[in-house]
């Protein structure tokens, strides 16, 4: 999918942040021409400084766009390691440098989708639902997480997409099982768009192997934007590039064993 241009670097300010509980929030940043451009599937490069004028850490963070209007790009942020840690901590009004809109998305729908995500996986799926979700009114939204600690990210998801099925590992929240275990129970011949950890998304393409799946992958990146190929997968059709190429690929193309 084409965006209006190809990518840029903007200062990004951070105008709101809301925590979500379990590591997990919410941040807005206002980046009007990465807004502007930005597509479903797509992500930017976070760089997070630790200190004003440092370069450490000295790469960018992949995060995928969870929501763009007005001006305003979206993400939510599960905390992993150092990086997602100093983004966890900026100030309200600080700038920092964004990169983006990166990669290519999900196409315009052509029937019956149904979206899953498994835990922050979810966030590029509710830019899916908000920005296709009126012309495609029979989008379904399956989303699975681990338990009850996640209540309040399931709340912000719920209170933004259209027919939302929760699913929980242990079943302290909505329907006792895995994301793939809902689509599994949900499925009734519909293409299915996916994010998540590379273990569930291998689980969902063996187990609904008769689906048309699209499956938007993560690998740590350095670039970005196809200059360093440090983010390649196997693919039927040789190694391919997850943030130039995908993130977004037909489930079918990727050698998920290799994976
Ligand atoms: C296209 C894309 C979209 C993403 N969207 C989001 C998002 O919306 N929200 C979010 O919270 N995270 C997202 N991630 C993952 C996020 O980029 C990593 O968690 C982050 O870069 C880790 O940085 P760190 O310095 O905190 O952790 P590090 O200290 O670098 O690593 C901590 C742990 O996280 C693992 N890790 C690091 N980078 C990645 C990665 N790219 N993918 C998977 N595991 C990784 C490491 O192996 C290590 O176990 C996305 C990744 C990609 C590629
Ligand atoms: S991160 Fe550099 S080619 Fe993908």
């Amino acid at each position: 999918m084409q965006s209006e241009i190809e990518f840029c670097d903007e200062g990004a300010i951070l105008s709101a942040k809301e925590p979500l509980g379990d590591g997990l929030a919410h941040l807005t940043f206002q980046a009007p021409r990465i807004a502007k451009a930005a597509r479903p599937g797509q992500f930017v490069m976070l760089y997070p400084l630790s200190e004003a004028r440092s370069c450490d850490p000295l790469l960018g963070r992949p995060m995928a766009i969870a929501g763009a209007s007005g001006g305003a790009v979206e993400i939510c942020l599960s905390l992993a390691g150092r990086g997602t840690e100093i983004i966890h901590s900026l100030p309200i009004g600080v700038s920092c440098r964004m990169r983006g809109p990166l990669g290519s998305g999900f196409s315009a729908p052509q029937g019956k989708i149904m979206l899953v995500g498994g835990g922050i996986g979810v966030a590029p799926l509710v830019f899916v639902s908000a920005f296709y979700g009126p012309s495609a009114p029979s989008m379904r939204f399956v989303m699975g997480v681990p338990h009850r600690g996640w209540e309040s990210f399931v709340n912000w998801v719920g209170r933004r997409v259209q027919a939302l099925h929760v699913w929980s590992d242990d079943g302290s929240i909505g329907e006792k099982g895995s994301a793939v275990d809902a689509a599994c129970a949900l499925y009734s011949g519909e293409e299915i768009w996916t994010c998540g950890p590379v273990a569930m998304l291998r689980s969902l393409v063996r187990r609904i192997s008769c689906a048309r799946i699209y499956a938007s992958l993560e690998r740590r990146m350095a670039c970005g934007y196809g200059g360093c190929h440090g983010c390649v997968v196997p693919t039927a059709n040789g190694p391919k590039r997850v943030c130039r190429d995908g993130p977004v690929f037909d489930a079918e193309e990727v050698c998920w064993d290799e994976l």
